[in-house]
């Protein structure tokens, strides 16, 4: 997987799969995007008026969209309470707590001996039936003759595959077991990520009344009579400004690494960086400075703002990383957050309930950001056209 290759394998593998990202492809994969939207609204019609833990519908929507994305298959996760794409990608990382303490130290003090014995953090059940389910839909995608093809990430990626096998003669770089990877890592890098920056906003406009209300209007104004398209989802900017700031104050992921590949001393110090050494980079706390950003503790979709367009500091917003490792999926996540926004907002309101807890505590244990009671709000529905 491109998470954790190096060098020139990591180098290989991310310029095949840009292009997954560029913004013709991210043109076609929003009708799928919507599609989903629309089928959150339907879902969501039925709690009108009660409280309702958003982290859990937030994670449906992503993995519906993750599932037509990138596993070419439709999850029927905001329908069907056990769809078997729902049921097995929820528990990818499924562990019993002794032996995801056993793992931990395999991976920490004996981390060669990962590979040899097959130890992962990933549940080796669901994970297989992922990749079953993968290769029914390449098996499909491979037979299929016909010059209507998806123009999903999996068929971009087969098409690359087969691009390649046809110059090179053999399969180096995009073989049967790097494809199935690169599935799976969206929904290892896109699910509890995307899902936890949607559920935050929702939580964050619950409290934020005013805010809440500007967005709806700004979002009313921008849509009044589009279609959800790429150029229409790109002139929401207050929309993208207060993503943005939900990320700083929230961000999915609290820190990124690097290892170094050059000894390299801290200017004005006797601090030595060996090759070999991992750096953590601490995202929670620069996000949260005083010093980057005044009042952190507020939300302030402001910050990202100047003249009404959007402006992004590249080494004190870190939500999505920064340099040539950074998220490649950051476009993706933010066009799919801001078309699950405009569905949202413009189907409903949300409120503050008695389970309701503000600003988010999270769970200690947890290599994401996870909210120790969860993410609750009321919702209701709104008349057409509000
Ligand atoms: C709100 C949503 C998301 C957030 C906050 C997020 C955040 C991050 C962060 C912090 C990194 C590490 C970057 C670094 O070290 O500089 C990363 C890497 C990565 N992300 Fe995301 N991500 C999100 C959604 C996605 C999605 C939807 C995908 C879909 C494929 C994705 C794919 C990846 C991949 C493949 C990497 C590794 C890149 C590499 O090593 O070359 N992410 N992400």
């Amino acid at each position: 997987m491109l998470l954790n290759l190096k060098g020139g394998d990591w180098k290989a593998v991310r310029s095949s799969v840009t292009p997954a990202f560029s913004s013709s492809r991210l043109r076609y994969l929003l009708n799928l995007i919507d599609e989903c939207g629309q089928q959150m609204v339907q879902y969501l019609r039925q709690f009108d008026n009660t409280e309702i833990e958003m982290k859990d519908v937030m994670g449906r929507f992503t993995l519906e969209v993750i599932g037509a994305c990138a596993f070419g298959i439709k999850s029927d996760s905001l329908c069907e309470q056990n769809a078997k794409f729902l049921q097995v990608a929820e528990n990818y990382d499924h562990m019993p707590f002794l032996k995801k303490l056993r793992v931990l130290f395999v991976l920490l003090f004996v981390p060669e001996f990962s590979k040899q014995f097959n130890i992962s953090f990933l549940d080796e059940h669901n994970i297989a039936a992922l990749i079953e389910m993968l290769q029914e839909a390449k098996s499909q995608r491979r037979s299929n003759t016909s010059n209507n093809k998806h123009g999903d990430f999996l068929q971009l990626i087969l098409d690359a595959a087969e691009k390649e096998l046809a110059e090179k003669g053999t399969q180096t770089c995009l073989d049967d077991d790097t494809i199935d990877g690169q599935s799976i890592l969206f929904l290892l890098a896109g699910f509890e990520t995307s899902s936890s920056l949607l559920s935050c906003s929702v939580l964050v406009l619950a409290y934020m009344e005013e805010v809440q209300d500007k967005l709806r209007a700004h979002i009313f104004e921008v849509t009044r009579d589009k279609e959800m398209t790429y150029d229409v989802l790109s002139q929401l900017d207050y929309l993208e400004g207060f993503l943005l700031e939900t990320l700083r104050r929230y961000p999915p992921i609290a820190r990124i690494d690097r290892v170094c590949v050059k000894p390299y001393v801290l200017p004005g110090t006797q601090v030595k960086i060996n090759v070999g050494d991992v750096i953590a980079v601490p995202v929670t706390g620069i996000q949260m400075d005083a010093k980057y950003f005044e009042e952190p503790e507020d939300i302030k979709p402001d910050r990202f703002m100047r003249d009404g367009k959007v402006i992004k500091p590249s080494h004190t917003f870190l939500a999505f990383g920064s340099g040539p490792r950074n998220c490649i999926g950051m476009r993706f996540a933010m066009f799919s957050a801001k078309c699950a926004m405009v569905h949202l907002l413009k189907n409903f309101k949300f409120s503050v309930c008695s389970r309701t807890a503000y600003p988010i505590e999270y769970e200690t244990n947890s290599v994401f950001l996870k909210a120790k009671a969860g993410l609750w709000v009321k919702i209701e529905k709104l008349q057409p056209n509000v």
